[in-house]
């Protein structure tokens, strides 16, 4: 329900009355990116006084805002109401996406939720074998912590407030999982490890943090303190668990942010420094993101990889890297099968 979502955006969401009804400016690169989840009319502010009003039947509502960017517009103007609706799509758009309904949100318990992922993860060509063993492994993970409240409360509850999150993160921890097969560093810790990475390293973020980091386009020069201090505030509640997650996960789950080139967060560090499941990590997030952002563009798998490998061009994210293609059943682009 809307009053869930009607809390504090840090300040984003600044708003103006128009004939006695609140409107909230949506940055208009956001507002072009979800155009099709835009299903009301709205206004583009010219000015502090001038505004022109876009009805949905006039036409191309993308074209429209390209326009107005181009002259430097920065927001449309969205009532209350459509705001609110208009993150809410947003953040449900993987299931509105596979559910084929995208105009109601829909709540899945966590066996709807495992009954997804398997599709999709089935949609994009993991291995059944591999999607098998994954449920299995991410079953244990979530029944071993259920007796741990401290970390089985904030996961009920992020599973429950962002459970396109949630959804997400079990589609990194099944590619994960995968990577670590083909990798063939098949020890079963090593697959739960990576499980618990996956599943728990967002469990400190809310629901606004979420729209917060929509409504900056996820950039992270804009996130606030809280948002970049998540892989801490996470390790350190695993880290409070003694023996249900290892001090591995618990790095991994410290690190799951930071990049090779030194430019993620929240500490920056570079290349080898950063641990070998947070990689694996990291490749995973960042290829089933590259899916879930083009729409699940599945023939476009092999430049997302190429695109990546470029990227993450260092020894211990390469060999994950390259592994993608072993998890999508795809021939490499370079004949050089050194892993
Ligand atoms: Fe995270």
């Amino acid at each position: 329900m809307a009053e869930n979502n009607k809390q504090t955006n840090s300040g984003l969401a600044s708003q103006v009355t128009i004939e006695g009804v609140i409107y909230y400016h949506m940055p208009i690169n956001i507002a072009i990116k979800y155009a099709k989840k835009i299903t009301s009319g709205f206004f583009i502010p010219l000015s502090e006084t001038k505004r022109v009003r876009i009805h949905l039947e006039d036409g191309d509502i993308s074209e429209k805002m390209l326009n107005y960017q181009s002259k430097g517009l920065e927001s449309i103007l969205l009532a209350e109401e459509d705001y609110y609706e208009f993150v809410k799509k947003i953040k449900h758009g993987l299931i509105g996406f596979f559910l084929n309904d995208t105009d109601e949100i829909k709540y899945l318990d966590i066996e709807q939720m495992l009954g997804l992922v398997k599709r999709v993860t089935l949609y994009i060509g993991l291995d059944p074998k591999t999607i098998e063993l994954s449920e299995e492994i991410a079953r244990k993970t979530l029944v071993q912590i259920k007796t741990v409240s401290i970390i089985a409360e904030p996961l009920r509850t992020f599973q429950k407030e962002n459970q396109n999150e949630f959804l997400k993160n079990l589609m990194v921890c099944y590619s994960a999982i995968g990577l670590i097969e083909a990798l063939n560093w098949s020890t079963p810790q090593i697959k739960e490890k990576i499980a618990q990475v996956c599943l728990f390293c967002d469990i400190t973020l809310t629901s606004e943090d979420y729209t917060e980091m929509i409504l900056v386009g996820n950039d992270v020069s804009k996130f606030s303190k809280r948002i970049l201090d998540h892989p801490i505030t996470a390790s350190n509640l695993v880290g409070k668990t003694r023996n249900a997650v290892s001090n591995e996960a618990a790095l991994a789950i410290r690190q799951h942010h930071e990049l090779p080139d030194g430019s993620g967060y929240p500490k920056g560090i570079k290349g080898l420094t950063i641990n070998q499941l947070s990689a694996v990590q990291i490749i995973a997030r960042t290829f089933i993101d590259a899916l879930v952002e083009s729409d699940f563009a599945y023939e476009d798998r092999k430049s997302f990889i190429k695109s990546m490998l470029e990227k993450f061009n260092y020894p211990n994210f390469a060999q994950p890297c390259k592994a993608l293609y072993i998890l999508m059943g795809l021939e490499p682009e370079t004949h050089k099968k050194e892993y």
